[in-house]
């Protein structure tokens, strides 16, 4: 695969702060962690214990149905995340997906920062954009790749060990491309506007894979993988790469785990996609807890409207109901979205009218 920096559309530059690498402090085994990964307030957060409460699960292979059509609705309305099964992407890419991950993370730190970040871009390999001197930070590093369309992919930043990453890299997300697709096209029927509106606002996305890798941690009830967020994306469908357990949603006040369903996907509605719905659909804040001994990996897929196109609501569903929303270029939300904290729902704070 040939480099393919050169394109008509750039992607934004920008400056974050770099910060340590979480892997490398986590196999020091220090007796006590630094304090900027210290996170007094979670002691109070509420988890809940009741295992009952659990997000949906869509069969994806039943879609055509009425009934899955409603159940997906309601998903994405009460919910805002739930578990895909039966989604049609063959398990040895996943599983290929899942193996290169682990062999880059099992790497030398030297030979994985072969693909670090570098000053003025979003990609490669470190840790979550930190924008101020004393923001807390993460338990995890990470690795940023622009997956699609593959005129934007900066391929400096995809690792050539394993051999196979990018092959499979280039095969995952054509398939999870196909899948968004095929839940928007049923999204844009429930929430009763033309689909294909919705969809070409999606046909070119930009398509972003954020490899996690949570260390585990001696203090692991007192740091945070991920702090709570809400994705700035349409649509985000998360692979749970290891048998580690970690995201948290949060609902009624309370923090929900997730179990994941061997071979599911975890989806959930981001900003852009409750934007676009006018607030019908909800974006939901969530978080990653870490393991005190287990390393957990997992694997996220964003989905963004393309270059070129308005962030709003859509324009049937806001015929006869008020826009809740501002209507701004993704050129704009992006620059936005990347030069913010992303705490919360940050980017619905801003776009709220
Ligand atoms: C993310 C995210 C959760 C997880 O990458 O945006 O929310 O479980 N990850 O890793
Ligand atoms: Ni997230």
């Amino acid at each position: 695969m040939e480099t393919m920096v050169e394109s008509t559309v750039q992607l934004e530059r920008f400056g974050y702060l770099p910060v340590e690498n979480v892997q490398a402090l986590a196999s020091k085994n220090l007796d006590n962690i630094p304090s900027r990964y210290i996170r007094p307030e979670i002691e109070s957060d509420v988890v809940s214990a009741d295992e009952s409460l659990q997000i949906p699960v869509i069969d994806v292979s039943k879609l055509d149905h009425e009934d899955e059509q409603k159940k997906l609705h309601f998903a994405c309305k009460d919910w805002g995340f739930f578990q895909i099964i039966n989604h049609g992407v063959a398990d040895e890419i996943i599983e290929q997906m899942k193996t290169d991950a682990q062999e880059f993370f099992d790497l030398p730190l030297e030979e994985k920062m072969v693909c670090a970040q570098v000053q003025g871009h979003i990609e490669g390999y470190g840790q979550v954009f930190v924008v101020s001197e004393n923001q807390k930070l993460d338990w995890s590093d990470m690795l940023f790749l622009i997956g699609q369309p593959v005129h934007l992919r900066d391929t400096r930043f995809w690792p050539t060990n394993p051999s196979s990453f990018r092959e499979t890299m280039d095969k995952y997300t054509t398939e999870l491309h196909k899948v968004m697709i095929q839940l928007m096209k049923l999204i844009a029927k429930n929430l009763g506007t033309d689909p294909e509106m919705l969809l070409s606002l999606f046909e070119n996305e930009i398509q972003a894979i954020k490899m996690n890798y949570y260390p585990p941690c001696a203090e692991a009830s007192k740091v945070l993988g991920a702090s709570p967020h809400s994705d700035a994306t349409a649509l985000t469908l998360l692979l749970h790469a290891n048998e580690v357990e970690g995201l948290q949603i949060k609902r009624d006040q309370k923090w929900v785990p997730v179990k994941p369903i061997p071979g599911a996907f975890t989806v959930n509605v981001g900003d852009m996609l409750e934007i676009l719905s006018n607030g019908e659909y909800k974006s939901i804040e969530h978080r990653a807890v870490v393991d005190p001994e287990k390393e957990r990996l997992s694997i996220a897929s964003f989905h963004n409207q393309k270059m070129g196109t308005q962030i709003g609501p859509l324009p049937d569903l806001v015929k006869t109901n008020k826009a809740l929303y501002r209507t701004i270029p993704v050129e704009e939300f992006r620059k936005m979205k990347l030069t913010s904290k992303q705490d919360g729902k940050f980017m619905i704070r801003k776009m709220k009218l």
